[in-house]
């Protein structure tokens, strides 16, 4: 029998693939991945949580400014405080306080994450939206440094929507991920996380802003909270990144095109899902989450 790796490459995932802790990754993150639990942790880090395409690059510049208290765009692409994938020595050289982001499960995080009590931010999404995100992103992104050129997937859309509802994408599969954090109190008892909905950061984002604030312990001005509202909105956010911001840490692919900024709406799965799509996911997802799925 074929293991979840072995089926996403079956699949057309053309990237090479290992299991680790019952779930795929990418194989040249496995050794990397390991040493995470190890990781030094500061009393003030942040750390934002997400599953793929939840709106982690939107809400990692957020908390950026609000630690800033002004409405300035970080100097780097968030790829520069990825806890599971830069070095040690490169998180080390990171200032204080780090707002490090982080696509692993709450058991796979140092164990100082919860034993220091830092500030921990969880942005959940639609997830159908995710996934037609993620298909986006894989089935264009070419990787600059791949010689052959060839996208991370050449698989049919049909072929995704079955490798995501089998838990065979690259990274933690979506229902152990949204399990395991939404499960979070009772695993670290008396733990405050602030979590968000990226569906809610659409509608009243200021709002969501002042949460995220208040959370961290660092109230700013309603008109400070505008005007990172502003400055975050897709279009300024997408400009900022892709033509203001040093571009050391952000993964170019070959087209030129930054392709994390895609469309940033929300319900853009019903452009993809056939009805028989859609409710198998239903099904499946109540089977998972023993709730109905909302939208
Ligand atoms: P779409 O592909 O649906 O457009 P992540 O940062 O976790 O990889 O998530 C990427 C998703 O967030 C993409 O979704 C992207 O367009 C969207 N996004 C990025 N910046 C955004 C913003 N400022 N407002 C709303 N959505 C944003």
């Amino acid at each position: 029998m074929s293991t979840p790796a072995e089926k996403a490459m079956a699949a057309g995932v053309s990237v090479d693939l290992v299991m680790l802790d019952g779930c795929v990754q990418a194989a040249f993150l496995a050794d990397k991945l390991k040493t995470v639990k190890y990781l030094p942790i500061r009393d003030d880090d942040i750390l934002l949580c997400t599953y793929p395409k939840s709106g982690t690059h939107w809400t990692w510049e957020i908390l950026n400014m609000i630690v800033a208290g002004k409405a300035e765009y970080a100097k780097h692409w968030q790829n520069s405080a990825w806890l599971e994938y830069r070095t040690e020595e490169e998180l080390e050289e990171l200032a204080s306080p780090r707002i490090l982001h982080t696509h692993l499960l709450p058991s796979q995080l140092p164990d100082a994450v919860w034993d220091k009590r830092c500030k921990v931010v969880y942005v959940r999404r639609n997830a159908k939206d995710c996934l037609v995100s993620a298909y986006s992103q894989y089935s264009k992104q070419i990787w600059k440094d791949n010689p052959l050129g060839i996208r991370s997937y050449t698989g049919t859309w049909e072929a995704f929507v079955d490798l995501f509802l089998d838990g065979c994408l690259i990274g933690v599969p979506y229902f152990k991920h949204t399990i395991e954090w939404i499960n979070i109190s009772e695993a670290h008892k008396g733990f405050e996380i602030c979590g968000l909905q990226y569906e809610d950061m659409k509608k009243d984002c200021v709002q969501e802003i002042r949460r995220m604030a208040d959370y961290l312990g660092r109230p700013l001005s309603d008109t400070t909270y505008q005007a990172i509202s502003d400055a975050c909105s897709f279009k300024k956010l997408k400009h900022a990144n892709e033509k203001i911001k040093d571009q050391t840490y952000h993964f170019h692919w070959q087209d030129g095109s930054s392709g994390y900024f895609r469309k940033g709406t929300t319900g853009d799965w019903k452009n993809w899902f056939t009805v028989a799509q859609s409710e198998r996911f239903d099904k499946v997802y109540e089977e998972r989450l023993k709730e109905t799925f909302p939208y």
